[in-house]
This record gives C-alpha cells, structure tokens and sequence, in this order.
C-alpha cells in the first residue's frame, strides 16, 4: 500500500516519528552506523521541497581523516579561548563521535533564491535526520565556530564563494535520548477567520 493510500496506522507513524526525534549529544562510541543506511538518508534528504528544482544541497560524507583533522582544528580553537585543556577535552570527546556529514548550500547572488535554498537544505537535512531516526541512529546538527573557518572550508575541499556550510551534522547511536520542551500550541498557533 502507497503512503497516499493512506491508513490511520501510517499517520501515526510518521506522527511519532517526529514527535520522538532529539538530537542526540551522546552517542554510542565506536559504533558506526552501517554505511547503506546513511547513503539511503542522504538519498531520501535530496526528495526534499526545493523551489524551482534547485537542489542546493551537496553531501559531504566524511572519513576518519577528515573527522580528525576538524576535530583538531576545534580544538585549537577553543584552546585559544579557554586554554589548552579545554582544547584537549573537546578533541578527546569529538574523536568519538561515530558518524560525520557535512551539508552545504550552493550560494546564489540572488537574496530570495539564497533564502529558499538555505531552507530547502534545512527539509533535507531534516529529511535525512528524521529517516535515520526511523532506523534508531541519532543525528546532531551543528553549527558551531568551527564550521565558519576558511580552514574548515579547505578540509573538505569546498570553495566559500561557491557553497556555504548549513550544517556539520554527527550521527551514531544514541547513548542517551535527551527530553526538549515544545512550547503549546495556544502560544505559537494563530487562527484568522
Ligand atoms: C540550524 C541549527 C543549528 C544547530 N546547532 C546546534 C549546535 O551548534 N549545537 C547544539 O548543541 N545543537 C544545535 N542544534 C540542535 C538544537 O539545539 C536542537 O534542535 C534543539 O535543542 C531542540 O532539540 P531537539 O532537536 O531534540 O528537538 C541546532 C539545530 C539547528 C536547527
């Protein structure tokens, strides 16, 4: 049966599928998730909404390499601000991070066209967050400082003035399922007649 036929027993799947998604900040070490299952995630983000069929995104899936060297370059951030042993405890923890996938967005000239396509990048991502969820891998977007260095840029070999990073994203199993509050509908939900 086709989702569109739909039934009551699908709707409550994909409704508890979102509700129960978190972000995972703790993941099992040393336990990748199997390879197919984050290709077929980064398959499934691309069939995202994207005005005038842009398609935006790019998908950089990242070897332990490349992991380590972003690891490294954190770290020598924070040790500059908070001193070397906050850099070591950072690169201790990021190199047991299991899964790294870097999402980027083709940068246009055009500020309405820029605009949409960051947000289609951001269905993508969550595209290939809530599918890996489905299959019980956590994901971690991030943002941080370090996804905004040039050198961040030149390890994963992507020209700034052609894509911009919207997302350096961790996955693995989740260790822990952290619980984040919603605010109520009443505060958020505005009905015009
Ligand atoms: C664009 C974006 C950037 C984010 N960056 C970070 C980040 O740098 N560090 C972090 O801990 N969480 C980050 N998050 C995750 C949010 O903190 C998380 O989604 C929020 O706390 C709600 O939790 P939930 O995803 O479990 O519902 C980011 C989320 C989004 C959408």
């Amino acid at each position: 049966m086709s989702v569109q036929e739909n039934s009551s027993a699908n709707a409550a799947i994909v409704a508890e599928l979102i509700r129960s998604r978190r972000t995972i900040h703790e993941f099992l070490p040393q336990q990748p998730p199997p390879r197919e299952l984050i290709l077929r995630g980064i398959e499934l983000a691309r069939w995202a909404p994207n005005h005038f069929l842009t398609e935006p995104w790019r998908f950089y899936l990242l070897g332990p390499q490349t992991a380590a060297a972003i690891a490294r370059l954190n770290a020598e951030l924070v040790s500059r601000k908070q001193g070397p042993d906050a850099g070591q405890a950072k690169l201790e923890r990021w190199l047991t991070i299991p899964g790294w996938l870097v999402v980027t967005c083709e940068n246009s000239d055009d500020p309405i066209r820029a605009r949409e396509d960051y947000a289609a990048c951001c269905c993508a991502i969550h595209n290939f967050s809530l599918y890996l969820w489905s299959e019980g891998i956590g994901v971690k977007w991030t943002t941080g400082a370090v996804t905004r260095e040039p050198q961040f840029y030149d390890l994963i070999w992507v020209d700034p003035t052609v894509e911009t990073v919207v997302g350096l994203l961790w996955y693995g199993y989740p260790a822990e399922i952290p619980q984040t509050p919603r605010k109520a509908l009443d505060e958020i939900l505005v009905e015009l007649p």
